[in-house]
């Protein structure tokens, strides 16, 4: 399977990546289900699109789901699932803010990879769908988790090799999930955690990094603005 090549336009503006937690505990503190916690998280994640490409952002990349949270309870990760066909659905909104959309995570038809093929037809169809915008790209990380990514460039670079294998900075990158995609200036974590959580291990080298205590479904321009200020400090 061979998805649509993905020009990303030479980046005039940053990349901002996060780790989109506490979902769960942002429901909880109400009462509700932990599925509510994931709804209003993805009704976010519009939001911070929005305010990000208004803020002349030119990468947005977003943890939506990781290689190690398969292990979460059947009905909660259905619930995920279900959350980013309705994300990857949202071409109007994406299309009328000149989004494209961009995947990384585990290729569908490799070895380990457990994207499910609802989801992969929702992903293709919104690659393709927004093509043709020529703003903000938001990448979305979906059964992504960073070791799998760099160990998989590495073999691919042994394997296509004749045995005189050249591993480098430039071989890595140029085998990572998506090549184009440029270093990140600033990650941001919501709720309090401050872990990486196998998220982007090779791209963040140079990064800086905003905690915050604010949940995901909460994260708002407050804390993107205090995020953004960052990267020339
Ligand atoms: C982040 O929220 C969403 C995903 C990891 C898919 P969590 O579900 O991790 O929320 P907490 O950390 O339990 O509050
Ligand atoms: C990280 O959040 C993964 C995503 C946001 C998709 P988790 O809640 O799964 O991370 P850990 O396990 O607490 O580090
Ligand atoms: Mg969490």
């Amino acid at each position: 399977m061979v998805l649509p090549m993905n020009t990303i336009p030479s980046t005039l503006g940053p990349h901002v990546a996060c780790i989109m937690d506490g979902n769960g505990r942002w429901a909880k503190r109400r009462g509700l289900p932990r599925t509510e916690g994931h709804t209003a998280g993805e009704e976010n994640l519009a939001e911070v699109v929005r305010i990000a490409a208004s803020r002349g952002v030119a990468h947005l990349t977003v943890f939506g789901f990781s290689t190690e949270n398969w292990v979460r309870p059947k009905a909660e990760v259905r619930h995920i699932l279900s959350l980013h066909k309705r994300l990857f659905g949202r071409i109007e909104e994406l299309n009328a803010n000149n989004v494209r959309i961009n995947w990384i995570g585990r290729p569908f038809d490799e070895p380990g990879a457990r994207t499910p093929a609802f989801v992969q037809r929702a992903i293709r169809q919104a690659i393709a769908d927004t093509a043709s915008n020529t703003g903000m790209v938001l990448t979305v990380a979906f059964d992504y988790g960073s070791r799998a990514e760099l160990l998989r460039a590495a073999q691919l670079i042994i394997a296509e090799s004749n045995g005189d294998a050249i591993i480098s900075p430039a071989t890595m990158q140029s085998h990572l999930y998506s090549p184009e995609l440029p270093d990140v200036d600033v990650l941001i974590r919501t709720s309090g955690e401050s872990r990486i959580s196998n998220f982007l291990l090779w791209q963040i080298a140079n990064a800086k990094i905003y905690f915050t205590e604010r949940s995901w479904p909460d994260l708002g321009a407050t804390e993107i603005d205090a995020a953004l200020a960052l990267i020339n400090k």
